[in-house]
């Protein structure tokens, strides 16, 4: 009889683990008040899905999260990864920065094995709280075989979505992350998963360089017809060739060891708005030694004339501007003089809370603005691609 599967479960807090002092209160309560046992024992049959075990990495509301603990989840995560006898591991989270500690994971861990965050919206004290079931399907989704290679995973309210695409929406309901610029990877009904888009990792069987961690030729005849996604049917197979020559990198290109890191590097995000102290937020950050700046411009990323020295300043300094949109979705392609005259680099489909991670994550690596362009082009430019080849493929950059 086959075994169930290991899933190592990491408890961070969040409202998942939150106490109010009413029922009915959704509002006002107390986060990260209920330990990893307690959210265990809390779901009736989760024994069933898998052999569990885990351990409360710490216990906060998410919107005290830090990037020294960043560092410490992303060594955590990749040891347990490592750890032949663990399938899957679910983090439990605060929605609030869900997106964001998502991401990083995705840039600083190196495994194929399914890793899911989840929370909640409503307190575990709550009339029809949401924690339970999200758990639930979190460790459904973790111990699922379909959903290694996929990267980091939200699983949130019966949707399964990529730390790359996923935001929160909005700030009450419980239905709130969404993937913006693309759709889900998968929605669970009931107990079954439905995966949507096509996971890539099991197609290595077509492409025998990649298992011996080479570059490789897409075969001339790999059939995109096979994807169920639809913008993937805008892909040719000679598209795919190329981006098979660029190392299979469906939707992050590279891992960035954060294994030596004590620190990330300072990145400052820049808020634009009529009538803001734009320039003068540029030069307290760059006076202050800041080593990166997002800009979270209007629109597809129009630099305002008034932010034209500034920016001159910071690329004289050689400080690298990435620029953002405010907008909730959409791509920022800057125009070529911006991106010649002014140094600046599009963020491509990332909001600038997403900018900023992989602008850090960059900056631990290079401080040349030109390789950083060339990673923010590689990271937007799979986004229409779904799936993807995580360990093998991934570069360490
Ligand atoms: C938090 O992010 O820790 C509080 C809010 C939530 O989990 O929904």
């Amino acid at each position: 009889m086959k075994q169930k599967p290991h899933v190592y479960i990491i408890a961070t807090g969040g409202t998942i683990a939150g106490q109010a002092a009413s029922p009915s209160a959704t509002v006002g309560y107390k986060a990260g008040e209920l330990t990893v046992g307690q959210l265990i024992a809390s779901v009736p049959g989760l024994d069933q899905l898998a052999d569990l075990s885990g351990e409360q990495l710490c216990n906060i509301d998410s919107k005290d999260m830090q990037e020294s603990i960043w560092l410490q989840l992303a060594r955590r995560v990749n040891e347990i990864a490592a750890r032949s006898d663990v399938d899957g591991i679910v983090i439990t989270h605060g929605t609030d920065t869900m997106e964001e500690t998502a991401y990083f994971l995705q840039l600083a861990m190196q495994t194929e094995k399914p890793v899911a965050l989840t929370g909640a919206m409503r307190p575990a004290s709550a009339i029809s709280a949401d924690g339970p079931m999200n758990l639930w399907q979190a460790v459904k989704t973790a111990a699922d075989e379909n959903a290694k290679g996929r990267g980091v995973l939200v699983v949130m309210n019966g949707q399964i979505d990529a730390a790359k695409n996923v935001v929160k929406t909005n700030a009450n309901t419980l239905q709130t992350f969404r993937s913006v610029n693309s759709g889900p990877e998968g929605v669970i009904v009931g107990e079954k998963i439905f995966w949507q888009r096509k996971n890539y990792f099991f197609e290595e069987k077509n492409f025998p360089a990649v298992r011996e961690n080479k570059i490789a030729q897409a075969p001339e005849n790999f059939s995109l017809k096979q994807n169920s996604d639809s913008l993937n049917k805008n892909f040719s197979s000679k598209n795919l060739c190329d981006i098979a020559n660029k190392n299979f990198c469906l939707a992050t290109k590279y891992f960035f060891s954060t294994e030596n890191i004590s620190c990330l590097p300072d990145v400052k995000i820049i808020y634009g708005y009529v009538g803001g102290d734009d320039q003068l937020f540029f030069n307290a950050a760059l006076q202050n030694g800041a080593k990166g700046i997002v800009y979270a411009a209007c629109g597809n990323g129009s630099v305002p004339e008034k932010l034209e020295d500034v920016l001159k300043k910071a690329a004289s300094s050689g400080v690298p501007v990435v620029i953002a949109s405010r907008c909730s979705e959409g791509i920022v392609v800057l125009s070529n003089e911006v991106k010649e005259n002014l140094h600046c680099i599009g963020s491509g489909t990332l909001n600038p809370q997403k900018a900023k991670i992989l602008l850090q994550l960059a900056l631990t690596k290079t401080n040349d603005v030109n390789e950083i362009k060339k990673i923010f082009e590689d990271e937007w430019n799979h986004v229409p691609l779904c799936g993807m080849l995580q360990k093998k493929i991934t570069a360490e950059y």
